[in-house]
């Protein structure tokens, strides 16, 4: 949506992926310290995000949303301020229904209005509008209605998450009222389910574009249901598909290694290429275990991944340049993301690397001129 938000994937932290329910502002204040201290604000992580179970059971009798008394006694306009001191932004969350999905705290269904406007006074800059508890009525409804009610709240422009899980085909028509729109269910802490949420987004990418993105979920990135190499696929195939990039896991105690697979500069710039162009499966082959992703770049540049998903042997892959969408005489140059090297000499026609089992290889290609004789 045109509210000047979401020009690039939104990036930062959300409470679901690690915690759940177990929040409260002493874990949110000490989460944005962290975010800080170790870096990952600079690398681009800016939305401090709670989602379910911030709010109080019930609405108070003048029937406003209120923070739960017990988790957030200082009140979320307190925990705004903070965020904001920080030079940070702070997202919150309810559903389209009349109860959030855990059932612990009302939904905004009938409430779109009042609720937007108390977050609007708290100084709120995100929301994420789940789909739980709802009455009859579509979600072609339910979403634009909470779209107005953000847009008329004043203040500054809120970043809009709509998440209803891809359903009545929400990419066609997300775009229109928010700045992201979930594309599947839930992701989980698994290679199958992360891959899984990674095809079904893949399907809707011609919808993507600055102000609006596709959302295959948050990342799982640091909370041990997969090896780091996985961890390493996920944010690759997440940058080439300009997904938010939402951090799932507890940053107060993250490893070396997870810190360096979520805040390395070169994958976030293919992630963040001011095109926001999103990039897609070109090829796959061998029942499905190999497969190329690509993308434009600005710059006339290209991201391509090679993904091997087969979990045995390692293996030599090709991108052609007809598959990847790179002109048939020009050579490149390739840089390796993770690696952070460029790959010696150039390429024309096709670029080969070995993959290893349950792995990827990030390239960035650089057009470097025409092969001698080539075609135009
Ligand atoms: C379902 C959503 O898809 C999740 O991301 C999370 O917000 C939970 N609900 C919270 O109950």
């Amino acid at each position: 949506v045109d509210n000047g938000l979401g020009r690039t994937p939104q990036m930062g932290w959300s409470s679901w992926n690690h915690f759940g329910c177990n929040i409260n502002e002493m874990t949110i204040r000490s989460t944005v310290d962290a975010l800080i201290s170790t870096g990952l604000t600079k690398a681009g992580y800016t939305y401090v995000n709670l989602d379910d179970c911030w709010a109080d059971n019930q609405r108070t009798k003048e029937g406003y949303m209120a923070a739960d008394p017990k988790k957030f006694p200082s009140g979320i306009k307190a925990l705004v301020d903070y965020v904001h001191s920080k030079g940070l932004k702070l997202g919150l969350y309810s559903s389209a229904g009349t109860r959030t999905c855990s059932n612990t705290m009302p939904g905004s269904l009938g409430y779109e209005d009042i609720d937007a406007k108390t977050f609007a006074s708290w100084g709120v800059d995100y929301f994420k509008y789940d789909n739980c508890f709802r009455d009859g009525s579509s979600e072609t409804v339910r979403f634009p209605r909470m779209s107005f009610a953000l847009r008329k709240a004043g203040r500054r422009p809120i970043f809009y998450s709509i998440c209803e899980w891809g359903m009545r085909k929400v990419a066609t028509w997300g775009g229109q009222y928010g700045n992201s729109w979930r594309t599947a269910g839930d992701i989980k802490d698994t290679w199958a389910s992360m891959l899984s949420n990674i095809d079904t987004n893949d399907a809707y990418a011609r919808y993507a574009k600055p102000g609006g993105w596709n959302d295959p979920d948050m990342l799982e990135v640091g909370n041990g249901g997969m090896t780091n190499g996985e961890y390493v696929v996920h944010v690759s195939l997440w940058a080439i598909a300009k997904a938010p990039l939402i951090i799932g896991c507890d940053v107060r105690t993250v490893s070396k290694e997870t810190l360096e697979i979520l805040s390395n500069p070169e994958v976030i710039a293919i992630n963040q290429d001011r095109l926001g162009i999103q990039g897609k499966k070109v090829r796959k082959y061998d029942n499905d275990e190999i497969e190329i992703w690509a993308g434009p770049l600005s710059q006339r540049r290209t991201a391509v991944l090679l993904l091997n998903r087969g979990a045995t042997g390692s293996r030599r892959i090709t991108a052609a340049w007809s598959d990847i969408g790179v002109g048939p005489g020009l050579a490149v140059e390739a840089r390796d993301v993770w690696k952070h090297e460029t790959v010696p000499g150039r390429f024309t026609g096709s670029l080969t690397a070995e993959v290893a089992p349950h792995s990827c290889r990030l390239f960035v290609l650089t057009p470097v001129g025409r092969q001698q004789g080539g075609a135009s």
